[in-house]
Order: structure tokens, then C-alpha cells, then sequence
């Protein structure tokens, strides 16, 4: 498997303490207490994902196998402009976010799901894994490759009765459902950063989603750059900074921002 790079984080403070640690001019003694200090931050940093995995109900066969895929598809050979650059294993949500999206879906009782960004396909199918007889999850992406990865595995897992792709723009998609007078029980937000706002504030706005729905957005930590200073932050956490500060003022919406894997939010309509 190859060695993905870290996003998030409590993995960002691993490698930066393992980079201290092991750089050459670093005059700490070893068995001096600033040094025992270190270590112990250190184990704390590289222990946590692992634990949370270890103490999460495994992944079914199906994930495993989408993850592995996805690991080993090479997302950087792309040619045309209709796809989207920079995409790489590292989008993918993975074993703990996966099962926490699945038990949303089976608590709530959720029936119409609605997810914007779907890369490989992992967050989908594993939602999907929870959805009654009967459910659907469509999906949308902007990404023709990815989205054709992603249809092909579900397809094959078995679920592909169940997901209803649209592809394009999701602010167009969203256009599409809410002219066809479409409602979702819960919503997965993924995609392009800066869109987040956009994204929330039309599903409230359009009736997409209705009092009682549920909102689960990713990424809203962004590597933790939203609480570092406005000068450490890039055009994405700038956007998710704001994106955070416009959810905790929307008046339609109840909120607790869960530092799961890169900040998962959990959001509810509640007017
Ligand atoms: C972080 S990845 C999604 C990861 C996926 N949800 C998972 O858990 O494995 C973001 C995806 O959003 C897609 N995307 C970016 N901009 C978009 C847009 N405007 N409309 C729809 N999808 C978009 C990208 O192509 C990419 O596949």
C-alpha cells in the first residue's frame, strides 16, 4: 500500500514532531525530560488513528476491496480538460469516517441521501451499506474518471441499484433536484472547498433539505489551518473558515464540529 501523505491534524502533528525528532542539529539529550516530553506527544500523535480503527466495527469486504482500488488507480495520469486536477488516495474518507457515515445513515433512518463530491466511491458505498430496501443516494460529481471508478465499483459491490449518479457541477445538479421538487433526509457535503457556503445555503434555501434533515460536512478543520492565523491559511481553509462561521450563524441550522479524521460536521435543519 503505498504511503499516503498526511492530512489531517493529529497525523500533520505526528510527522512534524517525527521531523523534529529526527533532525540532526536537534541538541535535546535524550533521557533529558524535554525529550521524554517529546516522545510521549509523539506516541499520543501516532497512536490515535490507529486506535480508532482498532476500536471501530471493521470494514465490510466490499470497502476493503474500493480502498484498495483506489490506492492502487493512478489518479494523476489524466488527459483532457474536463477533469479535475489534483486528484490523489488521500481524498478518499476511509475505514472510521466511513462507518461513522454509515451509522448516521442507520440512525437517522435516512432513505434519500444526497452526496456532492464522490472521488472513488467509498463514502457512497458505505452509506449505501446502510440504506433500507427501497433507499436511494444520488450522487454528484464533477469528475467523469472518477465518477466512472466510482459507478464501476458499486456496480460490481452490488449497490448500483441504489446510487443515482448526476454528473457536472453540483451547484447545477442541485438546480436539477430542486426544480424536480427532490427532498433528502441527509446530505454529505465533500467537493470544492470555497462552494461549501454555496452548497448549504441553497439545500436550505430550495427545501432540498427540510426541518429534521441531517448535514454531514467534511473537511471543515482543513488540517486544522481554520484555527491557525488568517496568514496560514490557504484558499481552501479560507473557505471552510468562513464556510464554519456562516453555519454557526445560520439561524435554520444546529451544529457540533467533530474532529474526526480531517472535522466532520454534524448538522441539523431545525426551522
Ligand atoms: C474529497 S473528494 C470526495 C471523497 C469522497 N467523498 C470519499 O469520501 O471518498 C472531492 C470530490 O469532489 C469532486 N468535486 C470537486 N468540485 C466539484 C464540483 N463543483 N461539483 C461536483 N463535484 C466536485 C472532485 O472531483 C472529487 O472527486
Amino acid at each position: 500500500m503505498s504511503k499516503l501523505r498526511p492530512v489531517t491534524p493529529i497525523s500533520i502533528i505526528a510527522a512534524l514532531l517525527s521531523d523534529v525528532m529526527s533532525d540532526p542539529s536537534m541538541s535535546i539529550l535524550k533521557n533529558s525530560k524535554v525529550w521524554k516530553d517529546l516522545e510521549r506527544a509523539k506516541e499520543l500523535a501516532n497512536g490515535l488513528d490507529p486506535y480508532l480503527e482498532r476500536n471501530t466495527s471493521p470494514e465490510s469486504e466490499v470497502l476493503k476491496s474500493l480502498k484498495q482500488k483506489t490506492l492502487d488507480f493512478n489518479w494523476q495520469d489524466r488527459t483532457g480538460r474536463e477533469f479535475v486536477n489534483g486528484l490523489e488516495p488521500e481524498m478518499l474518507s476511509g475505514h472510521v469516517e466511513g462507518q461513522f457515515l454509515k451509522l448516521m445513515v442507520a440512525i437517522s433512518g435516512a432513505e434519500r441521501i444526497l452526496e456532492i463530491g464522490v472521488f472513488s466511491g467509498y463514502s457512497v458505498l458505505a452509506m449505501a451499506e446502510a440504506l433500507p430496501e427501497g433507499g436511494v443516494l444520488v450522487a454528484c460529481e464533477l469528475d467523469p474518471r472518477a465518477a466512472k471508478f466510482a459507478m464501476d465499483q458499486l456496480q460490481a459491490a452490488g449497490f448500483g441499484g441504489k446510487v443515482r449518479l448526476e454528473l457536472g457541477p453540483a451547484l447545477a445538479s442541485l438546480e436539477t433536484l430542486a426544480k424536480d421538487s427532490e427532498k433528502f433526509d441527509l446530505v454529505f457535503v465533500d467537493a470544492d472547498k470555497p462552494s461549501y457556503r454555496e452548497y448549504v445555503k441553497y439545500m436550505l434555501d430550495h427545501g432540498l433539505v427540510e426541518v429534521g434533515g441531517v448535514f454531514l460536512i467534511d473537511n471543515t478543520l482543513l488540517q486544522g489551518e481554520v484555527y491557525l492565523g488568517e496568514e496560514d491559511r490557504g484558499v481552501a481553509a479560507a473557505a471552510i473558515h468562513d464556510f464554519n462561521d456562516y453555519l454557526t450563524n445560520e439561524p435554520r441550522i444546529e451544529q457540533v464540529l467533530i474532529p474526526l479524521r480531517d472535522g466532520v460536521t454534524l448538522a441539523r435543519r431545525v426551522i
